[in-house]
């Protein structure tokens, strides 16, 4: 099959590219392209009846603070991945799911709650750790999917307070010391999922967990989150997991409005399940390419391979990644919820401390990069780093270029910016640094020094509101990338999967409804010189709509396009 050709016209022309749907009774097809990102609309005011100012209110220290820590701690450290005098390979990476993974019976797992006794625990350490790692809030599991609470509970005695020799309730105690530190708090709770009390989500290797769920939602799960909520001052977060078995939309209603009753402001992340959407997106373990554009996202992630402790898991990411991690989760709008796993004991292990304190190194002097900034303006990521924003009370805009690894020649491109340049220079220290504008944007020169050093901040002053160049130039392998989010639409096209309430996306993004000849998607595309270009479409639709035909026109030029049969909607095929 011989490529399609799209001619461009000479010298910087401006062009409108179209793809139209036209003749065919249902010519649906979509076009997938790679994302970047802008703010699209909130799933959540509906749900909490607020108006978008009330949820920018109420959101505003979360999008600020960037940085939080998830603690998993149960008495699945007890076990730390080993059942009798054997290790459990852990499901997925997730220690804490060992019950589960060896099909432990309730009786004997619970048995080892009689030599749980965490006297190491000091809350007060705990919350100096974070908060000198420059963590924001904290997020501890108040009980996981064993069903253990790790608070003393009226309404199981399957709780710390109750069943164990240790006899405290660590989250008064991590309550109290988070509110000496100004440090915000948030529980995590396993609401769907419970091996141990009847009725419970899933837990069906013991006959002694059959039960009615009707009742563990009213008598366990109703009854704890109204303590959690009551008994611990202010909670900032309630982190549920995971969505779905037992919670019904009838039994999701009822926990929701428990939780508004007794906390209004409470943040609540998308795993309750009974289809809330809730404030927060939560990919776990990994970082969504472009982010959720209008959605406020955490992305939490363990600093080994597991949640919960584990004697085996010495496999720990380097302080490098992690703070790479930080930078590019920030630049794309969103938190790092990152997890520690303290022992048995009662402490957090020395690994993570020590990671922790890198980066809290590394915050205190470049953290104005981070806290308070809002995502990249940029659609796609330098390759040298990541850039972040923060609009400033004058109206001026202070961008941060977070330099990973600088290019060799010391060049550090910001493509298609347009604004006037105030004034460039290095985070800490404040050294100036070179810059120029140019037609391709706004190009900053390192001193030779700089080329060799790495993860460092240059912020840069610009005039008003970023302006950024909406033509798209071709990209080093000399492709132009035509991404959904970019395209001007009119008639029925929409973007499509750009903020989804599932667990986790691919983050991958279409164009979708190409239901009338109507319809059209244009992009602007830069070209230094006249040019021959091979033209390629992912295009998707079923057997019912093969035979439609898209139009694809670039100034008086317009090619025809047949739509193939791809199977299905979402099963997306390359057609030159
Ligand atoms: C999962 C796991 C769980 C872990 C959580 C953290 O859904 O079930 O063990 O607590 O993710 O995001």
């Amino acid at each position: 099959m011989s490529p399609s050709i799209l001619r461009l016209t000479p010298a910087a022309a401006l062009l409108a590219l179209s793809l139209a749907a036209c003749q065919s009774a249902n010519p649906y097809a979509s076009i997938k392209q790679a994302v970047p990102e802008t703010p699209a609309n909130n799933p959540v005011l509906k749900e909490r009846g607020e108006t978008p100012e009330q949820h920018d209110a109420r959101m505003l220290w979360f999008r600020d603070a960037r940085f939080g820590m998830f603690i998993h701690w149960g008495l699945y450290a007890q076990a730390g991945g080993e059942w009798k005098g054997k290790f459990v390979p852990p499901n997925n990476g997730c220690q804490e799911w060992i019950m589960h993974t060896a099909r432990i019976p309730i009786s004997d797992y619970a048995a080892q709650a009689k030599d749980f006794n965490p006297v190491k625990y000091d809350a007060e350490k705990w919350v100096l750790a974070a908060r000198d790692a420059g963590v924001k809030y904290i997020v501890i599991t108040s009980k996981h999917h064993e069903g253990f609470a790790m608070f003393h509970s009226k309404a199981s005695p399957f709780n710390i307070v109750d069943a164990t020799p240790f006899g405290r309730d660590p989250l008064k105690e991590l309550a109290a010391a988070c509110r000496k530190h100004g440090m915000k708090l948030g529980f995590y709770y396993s609401q769907n999922l419970d091996w141990h009390h009847a009725g419970g989500g899933s837990g069906e290797w013991d006959p002694a967990h059959q039960g009615d769920p009707g009742r563990y939602v009213e008598e366990i799960v109703l009854p704890q989150v109204r303590e959690i909520l009551s008994n611990y001052g202010d909670i900032s977060v309630v982190w549920w997991d995971i969505p779905g078995g037992v919670i019904n939309r009838e039994r999701a209603d009822r926990i929701h409005a428990e939780v508004l009753r007794l906390a209004p402001h409470v943040i609540l992340n998308n795993r309750l399940g009974g289809g809330y959407h809730s404030d927060i997106e939560t990919p776990e373990q990994h970082i969504p390419p472009t982010g959720f554009p209008g959605r406020d996202w955490e992305s939490c992630m363990t600093m080994n391979g597991t949640w919960g402790f584990s004697k085996f898991d010495h496999n720990w990411k380097s302080p490098k990644i992690l703070l790479r991690n930080l930078c590019d989760i920030a630049s794309k709008g969103g938190n790092y919820l990152l997890n520690v796993g303290p022992t048995p004991q009662g402490e957090i292990p020395a690994p993570s401390l020590e990671r922790l304190a890198v980066m809290g190194a590394w915050l205190k002097q470049n953290g104005e990069a981070i806290y308070g900034t809002r995502a990249s303006v940029f659609p796609k990521s330098p390759s040298w780093g990541r850039t972040t924003t923060r609009r400033l009370a004058s109206g001026d805009t202070r961008l941060y270029a977070i330099v990973f690894n600088p290019p060799q020649d010391g060049v550090l491109k910001l493509e298609n910016l347009a604004n006037t340049a105030k004034g460039a220079s290095l985070l800490v220290g404040g050294q100036k640094i070179a810059f120029q504008s140019t037609p391709e944007g706004l190009s900053l020169t390192l001193p030779e020094a700089l080329r060799t050093q790495e993860d460092f901040v240059v912020a840069i002053d610009l005039a008003g509101a970023p302006n950024l160049d909406p033509a798209i130039r071709p990209e080093a392998d000399g492709a132009f990338r035509l991404s959904p989010r970019r395209a001007a639409l009119t008639g029925s096209l929409a973007l499509q999967g750009a903020a989804s309430a599932g667990l986790s996306t691919s983050g991958g993004e279409s164009l979708a409804s190409w239901i009338n000849p109507q319809s059209t998607a244009a992009w602007q595309v830069k070209s230094a010189a006249a040019e021959r270009v091979a033209v390629k479409l992912w295009l998707a639709a079923p057997a019912s709509s093969a035979g439609s035909e898209l139009e694809l026109a670039c100034g008086d030029q317009v090619l025809k396009i047949t739509v193939p049969a791809t199977g299905q909607w979402n099963n997306f095929q390359e057609v030159s």
